[in-house]
């Protein structure tokens, strides 16, 4: 062989295996799946309401009785799991009804486990929709201004997630931001006997001005200041790394990373590190910023919503947890 031909490889054409939907699909190096999809509901008191999210078009409050029919929809369509928010009649400076054996998380998920046993039940762990400030630990008023503090906090978020898998909770999911809360949930579980509940840690997760639906939905807007001394600032990423160590040490089974769309890097810096499960959650204004371009004829709803989760997904997810999971699982049977 002369040196001139070693010098001449075949022209290799991309497009050649772009040809065809299947040839598309057959080189596909990620799909969505609906396995691993999670639907995130709100339940409130009361019988027969759907109490609908004006900033996030389908999503409502719904009482026991329709979430078991909207859990049960979903079921059907294929989604293997919910992740529970409660909104409690009655908010104080405790939390109370966060912990209460009879608080409308803990009555939902028995009768939502009595009625879909197969239906996996996650349930966030947190403080503000049952705080009458609406931030997510306890406040101490100071001279000029108000403190979050840590770790009295701890117990209240550790009660809560007890009572929880005494309600037959699957997994619990704590996303306050305290530090040291994961260690204090595995540790009140296991001594409570739930060696086997699982906990997915919200781990790593911004302050972000994309939760504001969600504060509608949850009726848990802090009444004064923000979350910037708990929540992750969005210029840092190499502290989400130890962020999700430290959770991992502290016994997390599954690690979240929150938004998930402005964070894609954060998604795959921690798969990349750690290799473990990892989830995104496509918060509540990325859904909004979807449906609202939709909307006005601006955006393709389907088209816009698969390509944001397939990129999250791209970037190292496994488990996603999106408002759209009903539609996604019928889009993805349709084909
Ligand atoms: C509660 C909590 C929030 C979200 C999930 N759990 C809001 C917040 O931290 O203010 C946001 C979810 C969403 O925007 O869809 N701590």
């Amino acid at each position: 062989m002369d040196s001139s031909s070693l010098g001449r490889f075949p022209e290799y054409r991309p497009r050649r295996l772009r040809q065809s939907p299947a040839l598309r699909r057959l080189v596909a190096e990620n799909r969505l799946v609906t396995d691993q999809l999670v639907l995130p509901l709100f339940v409130r008191a009361g019988r027969r309401v759907r109490h609908p999210v004006s900033s996030m078009p389908g999503v409502c409050q719904l009482s026991p009785d329709e979430l078991v029919r909207d859990a049960a929809a979903a079921h059907r369509a294929g989604v293997p799991a919910v992740l529970l928010f409660g909104i409690p009649d009655r908010k104080d400076a405790r939390a109370s009804e966060a912990y209460a054996a009879k608080g409308i998380v803990q009555r939902a998920v028995r009768l939502l486990k009595r009625e879909l046993p197969t239906l996996l039940v996650i349930t966030d762990v947190c403080l503000c929709e049952y705080m009458s400030h609406g931030h997510c630990g306890i406040v101490k008023a100071l001279e000029d201004h108000a403190s979050i503090l840590n770790d009295p906090s701890l117990k209240l978020l550790a009660q809560s997630a007890v009572s929880h898998a005494d309600a037959g909770a699957d997994m619990v999911a704590p996303s306050d931001m305290m530090d040291g809360r994961v260690a204090a949930i595995r540790t009140a579980l296991d001594g409570a006997g739930f060696l086997d509940t699982p906990i997915l840690s919200y781990a790593a997760k911004y302050a972000s001005s994309f939760y504001g639906p969600f504060r509608e939905a949850a009726e848990s807007a802090p009444k004064f200041g923000d979350r910037r001394s708990y929540q992750m600032d969005a210029a840092n990423a190499r502290e989400a790394l130890r962020e999700v160590a430290l959770d991992l040490q502290e016994g997390a089974d599954i690690v979240m990373v929150k938004p998930a769309l402005a964070y894609l890097d954060v998604i795959y810096r921690v798969k990349t590190q750690f290799g473990c499960p990892t989830a995104a959650y496509a918060v509540s204004g990325e859904f909004s910023m979807i449906q609202a371009a939709a909307a006005r004829g601006w955006l393709d709803e389907r088209a816009a919503t698969l390509e944001s989760l397939l990129a999250i997904r791209r970037a190292g997810a496994d488990l996603l947890i999106t408002y759209a999971a009903v539609a996604v699982a019928q889009w993805l049977r349709a084909g």
